[in-house]
């Protein structure tokens, strides 16, 4: 928290171009714990010696929140004099070279509600360092590029915290007599502090021997609650396909013999990557088919898998500051995308995770990178860290990862990859050294490519073409440009491809390029502001798909018509282009539809055959999987639509894509009943792709039916509520049937009843009321009086609030403002308990300045008041200053 109290007084903002490294380097950390949750005593042995490369002199460490007993230096206890402390600062001056510091400090763990740190969870030890936690635990130089070896020793009540986990290897463990207990923990690896972790606990886990490839045994744990053994299963299966995969595909081994994983219902985040010991928030842990959809089961083999990689990419080889965090962050993000297109195995299979990748960064990282928090990839400046967990260093990074493998090709990056590690295992080091890998492993010249870390905004990359039928050539001509005035162009992939007019992919051949025979997907490279790529030898003028499976993280701007985007929705055998076909035929209806009802025209909403009988041959092509159909068949969201328009109209595109829905549900309606039951999935259970794809699509079918139902579609839903045997077709159908208007309260109750002791499965209860378009902002204050609502589980307040905010626009910008006084009462209240937590929700409104002048005044007004508070962390202050600004 501030301590002083004008409003809106501007936070310290950090810049990237002041790092400097430290002046000291740390040895070894011995930890002590005393744990107790109303006063935790921490003793912090730690040995450490001159920077021969530090430019400062100062001993600096940083502490936050805890209350310094004793500081001594090579064994003198020092007074107040000889070191001080100013705000998170404790600086020694004059240190000898060579320095053992022994500092003991008091925390207290119940109190801590912000859950960065140490605290407490339904009654256990949890921490959370990163990226500054470590500093409300000790005092230490808290940051990444101080890497040491840890010792802990942990003690605690045996009946109460009867486990005692930390990193590394358990090297001893006993009684202390009183009641209590400990146990010693050793982690063989230099790390850096935010890497750090504990847990002291009543917890139980499933446990098995894993041989890795080299022979080595090594002991994996899944570690929950006692009554949750059944829902571990998927999360070690999870785990075992991480390791092998990364063997396989990066030839990169564990390191420990033993890896533990930690399911916690209070938790910031997804997850976190400390060494040996990852702790996870449950949601990404916890799966059976009662309880998790195929959705869930999908996020856990994903966060799994992503926290398995960081050892490698993360912690071997971890940041030299905060402002790299996209080294780790983007890089392991491109991992675990591939891990997970891998075991679904099947080229369709892979190209629909490229489709929803592709639609996360329209619906989030597009507008962040236009709206007031936008940034770098690596970002120059930030006052709060933990407001850079972002979609655009996670995901936009991973983009700018994938780049490089589609610029050298897979074999390419993976040589990249070997000389990263080579040079850098480790160290703490930035992106400059990730890229420098690249190119010098593939005898690239990378230079220009270092824009994408650099340059923020989504570039808009426009297409030309021409056609000689005389010289038998066809021409594209690419140009980018950004709406950031003193941008240099970037170095952009663009995947291309040309289609026949029978639909068949054209053998291509670019002047000048060195494509194989009779490729029919070439890489042009615009580096430039213009250029124009040259194709012989084409008999006929060719359709064009371009951007082929979203090479680069751009906008494509080409003026497709109707005929031609029909022809590759009918025929691209590049599936995202495919798609995207899809997505411009139904965009452009839908924003003109938008249009129509802002202008309150009479004439009624009309949708044209041509569209429809398009939706509807893919909907019944069975050669297609149903995941894809199920993808190239929802429409753009509402979102989507709001960052295609200058002024946005939140309820005319609720109308216009209600619309759109319901012409849909009653023209295709033979079709979608057919495929509801051609797509059912009898028998036990499985979470893979294409039982998951057969239930999406057949779900899909069951929304659009239901937004006017009928008696025979209604009994549908209601029958499979009642006789579901998953929670992926039990959830569908109930929010089918609470979005379709009827009353679903009896249903609703029964869900709430069936599962009041399953706390992931009551979050979706509150999230699927919050973003249903009946649900108001007094149904959602209604909805927080429940019992079983807290603001002070992030759990539970995202899947109330932040589904209303962010998932029921025509709700959140009622004409009122109503919702608006709703965030800015929340923004406040949550920042009280979590600044991390309320800082994301303050995001709901980044967008304001679209919105139109009524709105937009409204939103303003909520804006200020939250300004207007005394007491603001840094976490929100950041976030409601930028959007002023
Ligand atoms: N490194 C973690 C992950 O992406 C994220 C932890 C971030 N936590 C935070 N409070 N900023 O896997
Ligand atoms: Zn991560």
């Amino acid at each position: 928290m501030r301590t002083d109290s004008s409003p809106l007084s501007s936070p310290l903002t950090i810049y990237r171009k002041d790092y400097t490294p430290p002046a000291f380097l740390v040895d070894t950390v011995e930890l002590g714990f005393d744990l107790d949750p109303h006063r935790t005593i921490v003793a912090n042995r730690i040995t450490m010696q001159r920077n021969p490369d530090g430019t400062n002199c100062d001993i600096v460490l940083h502490g936050e929140e805890i209350e310094l007993v004793q500081l001594r230096m090579n064994g003198k206890v020092l007074q107040a004099g000889e070191y001080s402390i100013e705000g998170v600062l404790l600086t020694i001056k004059n240190a000898p070279d060579q320095v053992v510091l022994e500092i003991e400090t008091v925390c207290v763990p119940v109190e801590n509600t912000t859950l960065s740190g140490l605290y407490v969870s339904n009654g256990n030890f949890f921490t959370q360092c990163e990226a500054e936690g470590f500093r409300r635990i000790t005092y230490f130089p808290d940051r990444p590029d101080v890497m040491a070896k840890y010792t802990v020793m942990l003690r605690a009540d045996k009946a109460t915290y009867p486990v005692l986990l930390s990193n590394g290897n358990l090297i001893e463990e006993g009684d202390l007599g009183d009641g209590r207990h400990y146990a010693k923990w050793e982690d063989p690896f230099k790390k850096p502090s935010y890497l750090f972790a504990l847990v002291a606990a009543k917890l139980v886990c499933q446990e098995e021997t894993y041989t890795l490839n080299s022979g080595r045994d090594v002991l994996l744990q899944v570690w929950v609650e006692d009554g949750n053994l059944d829902k571990t299963d998927y999360a070690m299966q999870s785990l075992k396909n991480s390791i092998r995969w990364d063997e396989e595909r990066f030839g990169l081994e564990l390191d420990l013999d033993r890896f533990m994983i930690v399911a916690v219902g209070d938790f910031n985040m997804g997850a976190m990557e400390n060494k040996g010991l990852n702790i996870f928030n449950t949601k990404f842990v916890l799966a059976n088919p009662r309880v998790a959809t195929d959705i869930d089961y999908a996020g856990i083999e994903a966060v799994v898998g992503h926290e398995y990689f960081h050892n490698w990419t993360g912690n071997r080889v971890t940041c030299r500051d905060w402002f790299q965090l996209s080294l780790k962050e983007g890089l392991t993000v491109f991992r675990d995308q591939e891990f997970s297109a891998d075991m679904i195995g099947s080229d369709s299979g892979r190209a629909v995770t490229r489709i929803d990748q592709v639609r996360t960064l329209r619906q989030a990282q597009f507008p962040e990178d236009a709206g007031p928090m936008s940034h770098p990839v690596r970002p120059d400046s930030f006052v709060e860290i933990n407001n850079f967990y972002t979609v655009t260093v996670y995901e936009k990074g991973a983009e700018v990862v994938r780049m490089y493998q589609t610029l050298v090709g897979r074999d390419g990056f993976r040589k990249g990859m070997d000389l990263y590690f080579e040079r850098h295992d480790g160290q703490a080091v930035t992106c400059d050294d990730f890229r420098a890998a690249m190119a010098d492993a593939n005898g690239r010249d990378l230079r220009q490519f270092e824009r994408w870390y650099s340059q923020a905004g989504t570039p808009v990359v426009t297409a030309r073409t021409r056609y000689d039928a005389v010289k038998r050539n066809f021409d594209i001509i690419l140009s980018q440009r950004s709406n950031h005035p003193d941008q240099l162009p970037f170095h952009i992939p663009v995947a291309v491809g040309l289609l026949g007019e029978d639909g068949r992919a054209l053998p291509l051949t670019l002047d000048g390029g060195t494509q194989e025979q009779g490729a029919t997907t070439v890489v042009l490279e615009l580096t430039e502001q213009e250029q124009i790529f040259r194709f012989r030898n084409i008999d006929e003028r060719p359709t064009p798909s371009i951007l082929r499976d979203f090479s680069a993280p751009v906008i494509l701007e080409y003026d497709y018509t109707d005929d031609e985007l029909l022809h590759l929705f009918r025929h691209d055998s590049d599936p995202v282009n495919r798609w995207e076909a899809g997505q411009r035929l139904a965009m452009a209806r839908l924003l003109k539809l938008t249009a129509q009802v802002a202008a309150k025209q009479d004439k009624p909403l009309k949708l044209d055959t041509t569209f429809l009988d398009a939706q509807r041959a893919l909907l019944i092509d069975d050669t297609l999987d149903p995941a894809f159909r199920e993808l190239a068949l929802i429409l753009p969201s509402e979102g989507i639509i709001a960052e295609q328009m200058d002024v946005v109209d939140p309820h005319a595109i609720h109308t216009a894509r209600q619309f759109m829905r319901r012409t849909i549900g009653t023209e295709l309606r033979a079709e979608l009943l057919a495929q509801y039951h051609a797509n059912q999935t009898p028998g036990e259970y499985s979470p893979d792709a294409l039982s998951a794809g057969k239930r999406a699509l057949k779900n899909l079918c069951l929304s659009y039916l239901l937004v006017t139902p009928d008696a025979v579609t209604l009994s549908l839903a209601q029958h499979q509520c009642e006789q579901a045997g998953n929670m992926t077709d039990r959830f569908a159908a109930l929010v089918a049937l609470i979005h379709s208007g009827v009353d679903a309260s009896a249903y609703l109750q029964r869900f709430y009843d069936d599962f009041s002791s399953e706390a992931l499965v009551i979050d979706k209860w509150f999230a699927m009321q919050a973003a249903t378009p009946a649900t108001d902002v007094a149904a959602v204050r209604k909805l927080m009086a429940h019992p079983a609502f807290t603001l002070k589980n992030p759990n539970r307040a995202r899947s109330l609030l932040f589904n209303f905010t962010n998932a029921n626009p025509s709700q959140f910008h009622a004409a009122d403002g109503s919702a608006y006084a709703f965030w800015a009462e929340h923004v406040i209240k949550l920042d009280a308990i979590n600044p991390q937590v309320a800082a994301r929700f303050a995001r709901s409104m980044d967008r304001w300045r679209r919105y139109a002048p009524a709105l937009q005044a409204k939103m303003k007004a909520a804006l200020e008041q939250v300004a207007a508070q005394t007491k603001l962390s840094n976490d929100v202050l950041e976030v409601i200053t930028k959007a002023l600004a």
